[in-house]
């Protein structure tokens, strides 16, 4: 008894001071290939407060209605379907009603002085057909660097979308260099696997890290170099449907979710200078960056 008491106050002694260093990043975030990040937006779905708690924090939910010119339904954003879903966020395109519009889900971050930075997710991938997962920097059409999901594709647990807009060129083929349609051999997405973007000044790298079905972890990553974005950009998470039969297909005939469990963004904005930031960092002691 004694013994367990004491180990339990270990373990809370333990959390709690491993809280305070990660609390502590005033001298930013070093990632395993050695870039430093000034800011940090950490996204824990799972955390006790809720995931809904985490949204408000950092992230706006999307309302707005999108015309489909191309589809066969329209895209209506609601916020109901951004949802606490089995200790994570849901993020949900609802079963076609026949309305004319699909009801589907996205946020996007409050700040849109995000340039350059690496992102990162833990999800599962929606497996009822009709649907694009989106994961992506934006700020115009063509300042925009995704990793999509096409849950019509008959391999979508392995297959993914990485594309630095504009992905097509101006015949309209798709551009080789700037969207890579990538299938990760053995992965199976519907288990919880990370999805990553690197954003760097000429380069953007996306890669995942997860497991096979059986269990095996498997890693992957391609780098593309042409349409790299250049200017402060939003990060934003979407599940939609327009029903056009080249793309998202659908619309769903069930709910499509999309389960979410943390979005890590560790970046630098054109917010918080390289000078405020040394400067805040040699007021906190010259400290070591805290390693993600
Ligand atoms: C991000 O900020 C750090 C610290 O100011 C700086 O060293 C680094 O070069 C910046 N990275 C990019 C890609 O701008």
């Amino acid at each position: 008894m004694a013994f367990s008491t004491t180990l339990k106050a270990l373990v809370i002694l333990a959390a709690s001071a491993s809280q305070v260093l990660a609390q502590n990043c005033a001298c930013g975030y070093k990632d395993n290939s050695g870039h430093v990040w000034r800011e940090a937006i950490v996204s824990d779905f799972t955390q006790a407060s809720g995931a809904l708690a985490a949204v408000n924090a950092n992230w706006i939910v999307a309302t707005d209605f999108e015309n489909q010119p191309t589809g066969t339904a329209n895209i209506q954003y609601t916020s109901a379907n951004v949802f606490q879903f089995q200790d994570a966020l849901g993020l949900k395109a609802s079963a076609y009603d026949n309305s004319g519009s699909v009801k589907c889900a996205e946020i996007f971050t409050k700040r849109a002085d995000i340039q350059y930075g690496t992102f990162r997710m833990r999800a599962q991938v929606p497996s009822v057909p009709g649907v694009v997962f989106g994961f992506f920097t934006y700020i115009t059409d063509s300042q925009e660097q995704d990793i999509e999901f096409l849950s019509s594709d008959p391999d979508y647990y392995q297959r993914l979308y990485y594309t630095n807009q504009p992905g097509q060129l101006p015949n309209g083929d798709v551009d080789p260099n700037a969207a890579k349609n990538v299938v990760i051999s053995g992965a199976d997405f519907t288990t919880f696997g990370n999805h990553r973007i690197d954003w760097l000044p000429g380069a953007t790298t996306y890669s995942y890290a997860g497991t096979s079905g059986s269990g095996a972890s498997i890693t992957s990553s391609t780098t593309i170099s042409k349409n790299v974005p250049t200017t402060p950009s939003e990060f934003i998470l979407n599940v939609w449907s327009n029903g056009d039969q080249r793309f998202s297909k659908g619309p769903p005939t069930r709910d499509a979710i999309a389960t979410v469990q943390s979005v890590n963004l560790y970046f630098n904005s054109t917010s918080f200078s390289a000078t405020s930031f040394s400067n805040a960092c040699r007021a906190a002691g010259n400290i070591a960056p805290c390693s993600v």
